[in-house]
């Protein structure tokens, strides 16, 4: 690898989201992670900003968590000289598409789970995403100061729900009332757990496993089943290999307790020492007019960038939306000239900031990995390549086919400009596909959760002033599509004009009405392709 400082700056970079099952713990540890790193002084902002799980509505809680989500979705700590960006991941299962979106922002993830509940269902969905990219995962047992499950059925459990071996990293000694703490299987050495959340992780006791007698005098059958336990862990699982982790083929286990600030250090030396620093991506190149595949190495000197996320402003009277950027290469610094690629714009950002202490500050300087929010009025979609000249694209951020479709009837004619506004803005927000049928009538909406229709609702009421209705439809499905002339392109339109839409970004879809539709309309044009995912590209 190069020594140049670009090279330097990208190497002590960590980017990581963190991904659990709601209660799992996610925020408690968020926060400790900030607390220990220095980037917070204080526990409970992080807390503060939680949702309350006890909404009266599930809707409500949705818009809670949008306001949170500006906040704190993006979280940059300073530790040990690394620059650790913490991406947080919408919790509601309605909002996955969101979640999958960032998880094409990180080189790494964190699983979190409760160790009395362990791999639990929105888990399971997330992992799924990261091992279709083969992003590395770093396991985090949670709460094992409550009477949990054996550890050795949790890693069984984990094991078989990643399908990767895992290999522990700690190893617990007890648990619930009888946790004893900790034994750090690298340095051979036992951290004495003491609850409260007080205690700062260099306060707590440690005691080397060579002190066998001091061990089993104060842990006493703890520790011998513990040292049981440990050694059939050691048996069953592979050697520790750096390798096979980045390459997304073991997972490294963590145990603790975040609320109580117990294994949460070693976390924080995890993702510095394990976790890996910014990896090239992929993107196509238009040499000749054929897209070409070029790999962007997260050093080379040309800024690029990819925006995975686009918040508008809580503020209804202000129009202008943050997009999150994750810098692929490059370095930025202020005032710097970047283009958008698909329209070929200058981006002219009212401001630019990064997220270093959970307050939005205006960046000096960002390089690959970082997350920077750029503050505009338009003009910038999700998945859109930025760049300070290169005409290249990032490719990989996935847009779902919807399965719930829904009529959009406006009760006042006379706001159809602020309708279409307002669902342009958020349908290029990424909030929900909004679909327009090329034989006219009526604008579609599409959505992965059913709750994404009562959002677009309220916000197209309240920050556009378009109030509408929403109607059932026949629709259940769509297909983005692609042909490999213009002609068969041209004769499957002709074939089926009522079917056909285009979406935000004008690509085309095929509207069906049952899975059969598809294979039909397969059968009868077999060098068409029907995508259930669409690749900004
Ligand atoms: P989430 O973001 O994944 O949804 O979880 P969050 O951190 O909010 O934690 C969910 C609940 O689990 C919280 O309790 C939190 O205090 C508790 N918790 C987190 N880590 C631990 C742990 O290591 N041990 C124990 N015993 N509990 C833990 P709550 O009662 O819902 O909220 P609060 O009133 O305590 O804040």
């Amino acid at each position: 690898m190069s020594s140049s400082p670009l090279a330097a700056e990208t190497r002590r970079r960590r980017t990581f989201a963190i991904i659990s099952h709601p209660d799992a713990g996610k925020t408690t540890l968020t926060e400790k992670l900030l607390l220990f790193s220095g980037a917070i002084q204080i526990a409970g902002s992080v807390k503060a900003r939680k949702a309350s799980r006890h909404a009266t509505s599930d809707w409500m809680e949705i818009e809670k968590q949008r306001g949170i989500s500006v906040a704190s979705s993006v979280m940059q700590m300073l530790y040990r000289d690394h620059v650790i960006n913490l991406l947080d991941t919408p919790g509601h299962k309605d909002f996955s598409e969101d979640t999958y979106r960032v998880l094409t922002a990180v080189d790494s993830a964190l699983m979190v789970i409760d160790a009395a509940n362990g791999v639990e269902a929105q888990t399971r969905r997330l992992i799924e995403v990261c091992r279709q990219r083969n992003t590395p995962i770093i396991t985090f047992v949670n709460k094992m100061d409550r009477e949990v499950r054996e550890p050795l059925d949790i890693l069984d459990e984990v094991e078989r729900e990643l399908g990767m071996p895992c290999v522990p990293m700690t190893w617990p000694v007890g648990k619930g009332k009888s946790f004893g703490g900790i034994v750090n299987l690298r340095t051979q050495a036992m951290t004495v757990f003491e609850s409260g959340s007080e205690r700062r992780p260099q306060d707590f006791e440690t005691l080397p496993l060579s002190d066998a007698g001091t061990l089993r005098r104060r842990f006493e059958g703890e520790w011998d089943a513990a040292a049981e336990s440990m050694e059939l862990a050691a048996g069953a699982s592979p050697e520790w290999d750096h390798q096979a982790f980045l390459d997304a083929k073991q997972t490294p286990v963590f145990f603790g307790s975040g609320v109580n600030n117990f294994g949460v250090m070693e976390v924080l030396d995890a993702l510095v020492d394990l976790a890996p620093a910014p990896q090239p991506r992929k993107s196509s190149l238009i040499v000749n007019r054929q897209p070409q595949e070029k790999i962007i190495q997260p050093d080379e000197p040309a800024f690029s960038g990819v925006v995975f996320k686009v918040q508008a402003n809580m503020d209804a009277n202000h129009r202008d939306r943050i997009a999150f950027v994750r810098m692929a290469s490059g370095k930025y610094t202020p005032g710097m000239k970047l283009k958008v690629q698909r329209t070929g714009k200058e981006l002219r950002p009212t401001s630019v900031v990064t997220f270093l202490s959970q307050r939005r500050e205006a960046v000096d300087e960002a390089y690959a990995g970082d997350i920077i929010g750029f503050t505009t009025h338009g003009g910038v979609q999700l998945g859109d390549t930025i760049t300070d000249g290169a005409s290249l694209q990032f490719t990989g951020l996935p847009f779902f086919a919807p399965e719930l479709f829904m009529t959009v009837l406006l009760k006042n004619p006379l706001r159809t400009k602020q309708l279409q506004q307002g669902l342009a803005q958020l349908g290029e927000e990424g909030a929900i596909q909004v679909f327009r049928p090329q034989a006219g009538g009526a604008m579609l909406l599409g959505a992965v959760g059913q709750l994404q229709f009562e959002v677009v609702q309220h916000r197209l009421k309240a920050e556009y002033d378009a109030d509408i209705r929403l109607e059932g439809c026949q629709y259940t499905g769509a297909r983005w599509i692609t042909a490999d002339t213009p002609a068969e392109l041209r004769a499957f339109t002709d074939a089926y004009p009522q079917r056909m839409a285009l979406d935000a970004a004008d690509a085309l879809a095929y509207l069906c009405t049952s899975p059969y539709d598809v294979r039909l309309a397969q059968e009868r044009f077999p060098r068409i392709h029907f995508h259930p995912l669409r690749e900004h590209a």
